[in-house]
């Protein structure tokens, strides 16, 4: 059976409402601790999570779905979760480049690349470049991500513009600001979904969540399932968007 989302896209096309949904995956520490079970097992079965999350994003016809994998502040949790979670990572990647592929999933990672590894970095690269033609889907993974780092990152590249003669101050614009980030050319989020109760984003796309939906469903990430990603998706479609200018 169609989703709701499916339907949309084929009765409005383009201008479908739901785009982008982006997702603050988050609890996989606590559902270890309630399973008796280390962080790292969390992480694992995080990971089983992230299929069902893309599943059931190709399910409801979505172009873009972003997940948060690892944030800039993230580096402060102790040495052998992080060298856990970027082995988990490396993992991932070997494993399921290919299957994405396949499906016709366009990759692309967002976040400070300089503290990866080597070898992380060069399979994030050849990844993007393997899957740069596919059309079904796009698959943001933020990674090594901060909003406010990016946003950094961005005025840097806009003072050298001016500082340089190329652009007048006065005719920096919001365009100007998107383009400058890592999401340049990628939509903003319709929907953030965050899973684990908490209900704050985390330094997750501060700029690009001006209008965003929010949905924290009551769940810790690892137990999260497609239909979990079509509820989400069936209850934002049920919401009224006014983004300031309709009463
Ligand atoms: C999310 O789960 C994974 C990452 C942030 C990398 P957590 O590890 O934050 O799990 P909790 O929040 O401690 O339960
Ligand atoms: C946000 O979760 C980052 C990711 C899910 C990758 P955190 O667990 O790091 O966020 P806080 O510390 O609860 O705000
Ligand atoms: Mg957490």
């Amino acid at each position: 059976m169609a989703t709701s989302a499916q339907k949309c896209v084929e009765e409005t096309g383009d201008a479908c409402p739901l785009s982008h949904v982006a997702i603050i995956m988050d609890g996989n520490g606590r559902w270890a601790t309630r399973h008796g079970k280390a962080r790292s097992a969390g992480h694992r079965k995080g990971a089983d999570a992230v299929r069902e999350a893309i599943e059931g994003a190709v399910d409801c016809g979505i172009n873009y779905l972003t997940l948060y994998a690892f944030s800039s502040e993230n580096w402060n949790r102790p040495a052998d979760e992080v060298s856990d979670l970027m082995a988990l990572l490396k993992l991932y990647l070997q494993r399921e480049i290919k299957s994405l592929h396949k499906q016709g999933i366009r990759l692309r990672v967002i976040g400070r690349r300089d503290r990866l590894s080597a070898d992380i970095v060069s399979m994030i690269d050849k990844a993007e470049q393997k899957t740069a033609g596919n059309s079904r889907m796009t698959l943001v993974i933020a990674l090594s991500y901060g909003s406010r780092d990016e946003l950094v990152t961005a005025v840097q590249s806009i003072a050298e513009a001016v500082a340089s003669g190329k652009m007048r101050p006065e005719d920096i614009c919001e365009a100007d600001i998107s383009q400058a980030l890592w999401t340049a050319d990628i939509p903003d989020p319709d929907l953030i979904i965050r899973t684990s109760g908490e209900q704050r984003l985390s330094n997750f796309l501060l700029w690009q969540a001006a209008y965003t939906e929010f949905s924290f469903p009551d769940l810790l990430w690892p137990d999260f399932t497609k239909a979990d990603f079509r509820a989400a998706v069936d209850d934002f479609l049920g919401r009224h968007r006014r983004f300031g200018a309709r009463p």
